[in-house]
């Protein structure tokens, strides 16, 4: 029944922090580092290096993907959250700035949250993903998952997973180069980013599943974003069973 609609909850956006400064090179192997707590009280966290050598084959994760809603106990490494948002919409080329997934005309309309809730030497928290740097900026310390939950028509999945991930599209990006092709642009992306999300959670033996049906206001509520960000897509990620 997940494709009701239901009324959500707002949230406080307080900013706190925690971290992890990395300089892992595999998934799986991140030392924990200091804090780093900028003037203005936002907390930044520096991913490990993504892993670009990975030994499970893309034939395999594409023949073993599923969409998984249940999940075995257990904490996310950061290093396997940072190969997640990297898998999605990360920089693979430094030179222009390219990502992971494509992008009509580079205008890059998504953003990228991951609302945490156990990943071992990551506070709990709702954190936004910044690919130039491959880093996690904190846009609040409390854990939302609940209210993603709730958003989300109770779907089990979103309020059990340690780590959603949260996509939403700003098509006035793309619009300004598109007009109205925009809006579908931006749709497309989100299925290309969420796929890659899907084969690097296979690869790295997790389970996600895209999730398209909850209250669009109720969702923008939690991340605290304007009309002009649209959620797009929720993706809950724990450890496969
Ligand atoms: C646009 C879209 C929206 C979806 N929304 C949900 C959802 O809200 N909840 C859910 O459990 N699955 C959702 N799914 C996952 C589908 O149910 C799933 O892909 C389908 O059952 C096929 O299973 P598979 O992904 O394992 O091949 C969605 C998939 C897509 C592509």
């Amino acid at each position: 029944m997940w494709y009701n609609n239901r009324m959500a909850h707002t949230n406080r956006f307080a900013v706190i922090a925690i971290a992890v400064c990395a300089a892992a090179t595999t998934v799986g192997a991140q030392p924990a580092g200091p804090e780093r707590e900028s003037d203005d009280e936002t907390v930044t966290v520096t991913l490990p290096a993504p892993d670009t050598a990975g030994s499970v084959t893309v034939e395999r994760a594409i023949s073993e993907r599923r969409s998984v809603r249940q999940y075995a106990p257990g904490a996310l490494t950061v290093a396997e959250l940072g190969q997640l948002l990297y898998a999605a919409q990360g920089v693979t080329e430094t030179r222009t700035g390219y990502r992971a997934s494509p992008s009509a005309g580079a205008t890059f309309p998504l953003e990228l949250y991951a609302a945490v809730g156990d990943v071992d030497g990551l506070s709990a928290g709702l954190y936004r993903y910044v690919p130039a740097s491959h880093e996690l900026v904190s846009v609040s310390a409390d854990d939302v998952r609940a209210a993603l939950h709730d958003a989300a028509l109770r779907q089990p999945m979103v309020r059990d997973a340690p780590v959603v991930l949260v996509m939403t599209g700003v098509t006035a990006r793309t619009a300004g180069r598109y007009g109205e092709r925009a809006e579908r642009y931006v749709a497309m992306e989100a299925g290309h980013a969420s796929q890659n999300v899907y084969l690097q959670a296979t690869a790295l033996g997790l389970g996600t599943v895209a999730v398209g049906a909850f209250d669009d206001r109720s969702i923008g509520q939690v991340l605290g974003v304007s009309a002009d960000e649209q959620p797009l897509y929720l993706m809950p990620v724990g450890r496969r069973e």
